[in-house]
C-alpha cells in the first residue's frame, strides 16, 4: 500500500503544478512481474490452503532464515527476476491483507497442474488465472482504466507449469503409456494452457516468459521411486521432450493469432540437466543426489522429516548441490536458472530474453 500511496501523492503534486500532466502515476520504466505456476514458482500460496507446500525448517534456512513456503533453502526464479527487474520479491496472492498489485502478484501453487485433477487443492492454472482476472479488475478500480491497461500490458506474465500434469501419468502404472495416449494427454494440456495464455492476453498482458519443463526423469525424486540406476528415467524423460517440442511450435502459432504477444522460452530442461548430470562445469558440487532427504540420491521427498515426524539427511553446504530437495533446486541453482532466463543467448532463451522484455515499455 505504501508504494500505491507514494504514486498518487507523486501524482497529486504534479497535478498541483501542472494541471493537465497527471498521467504517468507509475514511473515510466515500471513494470510488474505477475507469476503463474507450480512449486518452482510458489512464493507462499499454499501456505494458506489445505494443499503441499514446505513451511517448516530446513526450507528457507539459508537465506530468508525461517520458512516462507517456498519449496528451496532460498530463494526461487521469480524472486531472483524481480531482483534483475528492480522490483521488490512479488507476494503471493493469497498473502492476507496484500492488495497493492502494482508490482506485480505471486499465483503460483505447488503441486498445481494445467489440469483440475493433477491436484485437487492447489491452484491449478485455470483458477490462478480467475485470481488474476480478479486482479486486474482491482487495478482498474485503484487506477483508472487507463493506467490499469497501461501496468497490465508493460508487465512480464512468467509460467511455469505442466510437469506435475505429466508426472501423474508416469506415475499411474495401469496406464499402458502409449504414444497415442501421451500425445492426447498432451493436447489436452497444451490445449488448456493455451486457453489460459489467451485469456491473459484478453486481459491485457503483451510480454510472456515460459520456462519449459524441466528434466522430469533425471530429478533424485523420479528416480527413487522408479528404482533407477541410470542418470535418467526413460518415461518421463520422454513426455517432458515431447512436450517441450511442441511448445515452441504453439507459441509461434499463438504470436501469428495475437497481435503485440512477445515472448521468451526458456530452455530450462537443458539448463537444468547439464546441472544436474556435471555439475562441477557449473561451479557447483552435487548434482545427482539431493541435499535434504532420505534413501537413495536422498531422493524421498521428507525433507523437513513431514515436521518432525521423519528421519532425514540434511548437507551442510546446500549451496554446493542442484537440487535442495527431490524434486525442487537450491537457491544456488535457482540463481544460475534465472540468469540464464533473464539474460540467456537466443538459443537458451528466445525469441526475447526477460531483460528484454522488461526493457521493452
Ligand atoms: C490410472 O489409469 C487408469 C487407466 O487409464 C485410469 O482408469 C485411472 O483413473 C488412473 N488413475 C489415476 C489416479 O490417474
Ligand atoms: C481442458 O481439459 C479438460 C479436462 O480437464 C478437457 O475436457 C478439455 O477438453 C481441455 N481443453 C480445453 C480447450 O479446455
Ligand atoms: C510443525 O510443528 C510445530 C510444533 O512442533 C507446529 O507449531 C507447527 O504448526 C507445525 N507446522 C506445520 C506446517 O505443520
Ligand atoms: C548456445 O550457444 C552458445 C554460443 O553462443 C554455446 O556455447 C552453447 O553451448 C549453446 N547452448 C546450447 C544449449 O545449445
Amino acid at each position: 500500500m505504501a508504494r500505491l500511496s507514494a504514486l498518487l501523492l507523486a501524482c497529486f503534486c504534479a497535478t498541483l503544478l501542472i494541471p493537465s500532466t497527471c498521467v504517468a502515476k507509475l514511473p515510466q520504466k515500471h513494470a510488474a512481474l505477475f507469476v503463474f505456476g507450480d512449486s518452482l514458482f510458489d512464493a507462499g500460496n499454499n501456505v494458506f490452503i489445505n494443499a503441499p507446500t514446505a513451511n517448516f525448517w530446513p526450507y528457507g534456512e539459508t537465506f530468508f532464515k525461517h520458512p516462507t513456503g517456498r519449496i528451496s533453502d532460498g530463494r526461487i526464479v521469480p524472486d531472483f527476476i524481480a531482483e534483475y527487474a528492480n522490483l521488490p520479491l512479488i507476494k503471493p496472492y493469497l498473502q492476507p491483507g496484500f492488495d497493492d498489485y502494482t508490482d506485480g502478484v505471486n499465483f503460483a501453487s505447488a503441486a498445481a497442474g494445467v489440469l483440475p485433477g493433477t491436484h485437487p487443492g492447489a491452484i491449478y492454472l485455470k483458477l490462478q488465472l480467475s485470481y488474476f482476472e480478479e486482479v486486474a479488475r482491482k487495478l482498474k478500480q485503484q487506477l483508472g482504466g487507463a493506467e490499469a491497461k497501461k501496468l497490465l500490458a508493460k508487465a512480464v506474465y512468467l509460467f511455469s507449469i505442466g510437469g506435475n500434469d505429466y508426472m501423474t501419468i508416469t506415475r499411474n502404472q495401469s496406464n499402458a503409456l502409449t504414444s497415442s495416449y501421451r500425445k492426447k494427454y498432451m493436447t489436452m494440456v497444451l490445449a488448456n494452457f493455451t486457453t489460459v495464455i489467451e485469456k491473459v492476453y484478453k486481459t491485457g498482458g503483451r510480454k510472456f516468459g515460459f520456462q519449459n519443463l524441466g528434466p522430469l526423469g533425471c530429478m533424485p525424486a523420479t528416480k527413487a521411486s522408479l528404482g533407477i540406476n541410470s542418470d535418467c528415467a526413460h518415461e518421463p524423460t520422454v513426455i517432458a521432450k515431447m512436450h517441450n517440442i511442441a511448445l515452441p511450435k504453439l507459441l509461434k502459432m499463438i504470436q501469428q493469432q495475437l497481435p503485440g504477444f512477445k515472448y521468451a522460452l526458456y530452455d530450462y530442461y537443458t539448463a537444468l540437466a547439464e546441472r544436474t548430470l556435471y555439475a562441477t562445469k557449473f561451479g557447483l558440487k552435487v548434482g545427482k543426489s539431493a541435499c535434504c532427504g532420505s534413501g537413495a540420491y536422498n531422493g524421498e521427498l521428507t525433507c523437513g522429516g513431514k515436521n518432525g515426524t521423519v528421519k532425514f539427511e540434511l548437507c551442510s553446504n546446500p549451496s554446493e548441490y542442484v537440487w535442495f530437495d527431490a524434486a525442487h533446486p537450491t537457491e544456488s541453482a535457482n540463481r544460475q536458472l534465472a540468469n540464464l532466463f533473464w539474460s540467456g543467448p537466443p538459443n537458451i532463451t528466445g525469441p526475447y530474453n526477460l531483460k528484454k522484455l522488461f526493457n521493452m515499455l
